[in-house]
């Protein structure tokens, strides 16, 4: 098995032991996370910074849970509040946190390979790409696989059911990091999406993607899918001028209650959050038993904690503990 990898950055860096690895360790941290005391001592003395320079609800607060239950010191980055309002660049802000004695930096910039350039401009501490830009988001397609392994079955059963399982990822697929990390995730353990989406919001090009297909048709693609992950139309990226209106858009890709009941028995409804009710789902639809976005939130502490530790609990080939 390749060694974790130095920073994550990308789904790609994991590769599927990886992947597999994350999922296996989650496994232990989801074990922990039900205890009535749900913390270990595995970082203790370790330091992880949050840098969020986008809004967050979901990411930070499970990173920063993350890392206290791994009992790590956390200091939480509020850029509103910070030097960055003073024109500190992004380089001396990043080499600031890490002179203090910072062992991670959790990394969320609306600049696609923000987070691949604080890992260069580091000597240290490890990087966590936790959204950047249209780029990738690759924690939350971990969230993603574990909670799908976990409704198949868990462990090896729920990994072996991922392996040629219809995925379909919906929505605004063009300004969505999560779309491409889920499905290098999902090509990585075996499963087949086809993206739905408007031509509009779609990526100029798909060259390189590892697809089944696209479709404009989402009634169709339902009647086969095994997941249905929906994506929220990102307002803060412009998608607005990309469709004719919302309502048109729920109309043609809102997975609607009618919608729903034409799902396979049995198959999964996902969404990364944060979930706009009434546009890309109904409200009705994400309260639904088939709906697994609750079970995306709580995973998420496990995942990052597995994520965390990979990268900070365990010596290295060649490395000692970081200093
Ligand atoms: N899924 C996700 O990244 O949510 P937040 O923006 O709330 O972190």
């Amino acid at each position: 098995m390749s060694p974790f990898p130095r920073h994550l950055l990308a789904v790609d860096d994991l590769g599927r032991d990886g992947i597999v690895e994350v999922l296996e360790v989650a496994d232990s941290f989801a074990e922990v996370g039900r205890r009535s005391n749900p913390k270990v001592p595995t970082l203790r003395g370790r330091a992880i910074a949050t840098l969020f320079f986008e809004d967050s609800t979901r990411t930070r607060v499970s990173f920063e849970t993350a890392a206290k239950r791994l009992s790590a010191d956390v200091l939480s980055f509020a850029t509103g509040s910070s030097s960055v309002k003073k024109g500190e660049s992004l380089r001396d802000t990043v080499e600031t946190i890490e002179a203090m004695g910072i062992d991670a930096v959790v990394v969320r910039h609306p600049s696609a390979g923000a987070p691949a350039q604080v890992a260069r401009w580091l000597d240290h501490a490890a990087v966590v790409n936790a959204g950047d830009g249209w780029h990738e988001h690759p924690t939350q397609a971990l969230v993603d696989l574990f909670t799908v392994r976990q409704a198949l079955g868990g462990g090896d059963e729920g990994l072996a059911r991922i392996d040629g399982l219809q995925v379909a990822v919906v929505g605004d697929v063009r300004h969505s990091r999560v779309a491409r990390s889920q499905l290098a995730a999902y090509h990585a353990l075996g499963a087949e999406v086809t993206l739905v989406a408007p031509p509009t919001l779609l990526p100029p090009s798909l060259e390189g993607w590892p697809l089944v297909g696209v479709s404009h048709d989402l009634d169709d693609v339902l009647a086969k899918a095994d997941v249905v992950s929906l994506l929220r139309l990102q307002a803060e990226r412009g998608s607005g001028s990309f469709v004719p209106s919302l309502r048109e858009y729920t109309a043609g890709y809102g997975l609607t209650l009618r919608r729903a009941s034409t799902l396979r028995p049995g198959a999964l409804v996902l969404h990364p959050g944060p979930m706009v009710r009434g546009v890309e789902i109904a409200s009705d639809v994400a309260d639904l038993p088939s709906s697994h976005v609750t079970a995306q939130v709580r995973n998420g502490v496990a995942v990052r904690m597995a994520v965390l530790f990979l990268l900070l609990g365990r010596e290295r080939d060649g490395e000692g503990p970081r200093a």
